[in-house]
């Protein structure tokens, strides 16, 4: 990744460091200034020095109060910071405290923590990171777009990377220069939690978006250095359970699980994180073959390799494969690891020490990991900026970046069926919704935002409506404001409404002056393990809803918010049309409404199959004997709607050949 100038802060560290190196004795003139730089830090630096620089731990471990229960307002704690960042000479801090902040609470945490830094003997700044992965997910009131699913069907890599060069400007002004994004797994399997995370089942789609996300984060005009993740095969579990584990064939990684992350390395990505899981009996977090074979000498990536949360002491108390941490860790740091995400205890540098004194871990190792750590501070310019955050002043205006996150979350609305038999000029497709007549307005997904954002925004579930951003509308807010409030009669759902509850819609209704019912089905937040199901079936009741209203005689349109595709086959005979709107961002409210009414002519594209039964789930690129049906035909490959699916309202009349 090119070298960042950042163009504030002092420059007195770099002077100091500048002076502190020229005592280190010299050595051959490297290839580049970097590197000749790297060199001379390192030539400084102690086994304890170096093991922090491999440390990161989470925020949480320098604020008033206990991990994951801090004291509110969220602030540093003095002695913490002394003693993780100057004495364990901790190198890396990343995430939240649980919730997000506004921009001047995120600088002074992170000035704070830069100022203890620079007390520390080698004056290394911190290196900061973040999920940011549909925008500045973390700082209060910021431009929040569709997530990667909906980024994907859109198609278009050039609004995605002007999103992600959007992202990275108020991610810099929060002042964190290091994102855990993009998510480059592949999804194949409905089931998974972090489908909604990914840019789908296509390798090629998901490699082009993976490349266009790099380039916006890391070649824009506050660039940010990005994450791929999470190397590799993890969002293959055989139970489609997060972190259980996989069985991918060798043949299958490197023709459907690597090429994103080899587009992106090639692209030019400065750090990669590591599945959680295990592959084929390892845990990729020990596996050298993948972690260095592989990611080294065939793919060539000279970047950053750090863990995922706690994985490497997740090798002794999760998987099992370590005797005890320090085991874990040699095994770790031996197959390639560079940085633990370790987050919440204090014990690894000083284990990774001591393993480098025993030998188990040779410090021509330690090196390797430590002068990509430098690296990647120096292109990203910390040792200029010391990691001071930018002035508040130059905090990027609104309307100057949420052009690319509304524009991505109209393009990314999908319209999977629309017909117009149930609709009172039978025939006709029911969609854009015209004349004057009242819709109702129902379902669960109908007056969330939450529901339009999922995981990772404001919190790490998504789920807590307290870190929205005020003023921006939901799905029945906006079509009223579309639609005229006059028009829109609203029955508000939560998503364990009942049968007692679809009674009551349906007395209500008077089927000879609703011209339609728009009904917003779909999933409310969730991340990882949380998310993970026995069943993609549809919710019940929201199917019995569907029912009854198609029962009481009123054309019914479905919207779906979500980012996995459950399964619908039973009712969606009944729909008249069916919308996805996957988790389309705080924008998405209006876009949903804007092609509705027609405003907008929809133009997303499936970027993935939509399985007809959760248990038959196949993608387009399937192999021929998945055809082979139980009546020896070929038409096992049944799926409720295509990989490419997606309708506009425009009719196209192929000219004829001459
Ligand atoms: C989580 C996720 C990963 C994220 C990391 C830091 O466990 O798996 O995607 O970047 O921790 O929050």
């Amino acid at each position: 990744m090119k070298h960042i100038p950042w163009f504030y802060g002092s420059t007195s560290l770099a002077i100091a460091l500048a002076l502190t190196a020229c005592n280190a004795p010299t050595q051959q003139a490297p290839a580049s200034s970097k590197e000749a730089f790297v060199d001379s830090v390192l030539a400084t630096m102690s086994i304890e020095d170096k093991a922090g620089e491999m440390t990161q731990l989470t925020l949480d471990m320098v604020c008033v109060g206990a991990p994951y229960a801090l004291e509110e307002p969220h602030r540093l704690d003095t002695a913490k910071l002394q003693q993780v960042l100057v004495d364990l000479k901790v190198g890396s801090i990343l995430n939240c405290g649980g919730h997000a902040y506004g921009p001047e609470q995120w600088h002074g945490l992170i000035g704070g923590i830069q100022e203890a830094a620079a007390k520390k003997s080698t004056g290394i700044p911190v290196l900061y990171g973040i999920d940011a992965i549909h925008g500045a997910t973390y700082t209060s009131g910021s431009v929040l777009g569709p997530q990667q699913i909906g980024l994907a069907a859109t198609w278009d890599t050039a609004l995605v990377r002007k999103f992600a060069e959007n992202a990275a400007m108020e991610v810099t002004a929060s002042g964190i220069p290091w994102n855990f994004s993009p998510v480059l797994d592949v999804a194949r399997d409905a089931r998974w939690p972090r489908f909604w995370e990914t840019f789908g089942e296509a390798p090629k789609l998901v490699s082009d978006m993976g490349v266009a996300m790099v380039k916006g984060y890391q070649e824009g005009p506050a660039p940010i250095a990005a994450t791929l993740k999470h190397y590799v095969g993890y969002s293959r579990p055989l139970t489609g359970k997060d972190r259980t584990p996989a069985w991918i064939p060798e043949r299958q990684l490197r023709q459907i699980f690597i090429p994103p992350f080899a587009a992106a390395i090639d692209a030019g990505a400065a750090s990669i994180m590591v599945n959680s899981g295990e592959i084929n009996g390892i845990p990729v977090h020990v596996d050298h073959h993948i972690l260095t074979d592989i990611l080294r000498d065939e793919l060539g990536f000279e970047g950053m390799v750090v863990t995922d949360w706690e994985d490497i002491k997740y090798l002794f108390s999760r998987h099992m494969v370590a005797a005890d941490y320090k085991d874990a860790i040699d095994m770790a740091i031996n197959a390639g690891i560079d940085m633990s995400m370790v987050p919440t205890d204090l014990e690894f540098p000083v284990l990774l020490a001591e393993l480098v004194r025993e030998g188990r871990v040779t410090e021509a190792r330690m090196d390797e990991s430590v002068r990509r750590i430098l690296a990647m501070k120096y292109d990203l310019g910390l040792f200029e900026s010391g990691g001071v955050p930018p002035s508040l002043a130059d905090y990027p205006e609104k309307s100057t970046i949420e052009g690319a996150a509304a524009r991505a979350a109209l393009e990314s609305i999908t319209v999977l069926k629309n017909e117009g038999k149930h609709a009172v000029n039978a025939g006709d497709p029911i969609l854009p919704i015209g004349g004057a007549g009242r819709i109702l307005v129902t379902g669960p997904t109908a007056n969330s935002l939450n529901a339009l954002n999922g995981g990772w925004t404001g919190t790490w579930q998504g789920t807590d409506t307290k870190y929205n951003t005020p003023g921006r509308p939901t799905a029945v807010e906006a079509m009223q404001e579309v639609f005229g409030e006059d028009r829109i009669s609203f029955a508000e759902v939560g998503m364990d409404f009942t049968d007692a509850d679809i009674a009551d819609i349906t007395r209500n209704l008077n089927p000879f002056t609703t011209q339609c019912a728009v009904v917003f089905l779909g999933e409310m937040p969730y991340t990882e393990g949380v998310g993970s199901v026995e069943d993609i079936e549809l919710f019940d009741n929201q199917q019995n809803l569907v029912k009854a209203l198609h029962k009481r005689g009123v054309p019914v349109i479905g919207v779906y918010a979500g980012g996995r595709p459950r399964t619908l086959a039973n009712i969606e005979p009944l729909l008249d049309a069916f919308v996805m709107a996957y988790l389309p961002g705080d924008y998405g409210a209006r876009a949903i409404a804007d092609v509705l009414i027609g405003e907008f002519n929809p133009s997303g594209r499936l970027p993935f199959t939509w399985p007809r039964h959760a248990s038959a789930h196949l993608t387009h690129d399937r192999k021929h004997t998945e055809n082979v049906h139980s009546d020896f035909s070929l038409n096992a490959f049944n799926p409720l709607y295509t990989f490419g699916s997606g309708l506009s309202y425009s009719t196209v009349v192929p000219t004829p050949l001459p």
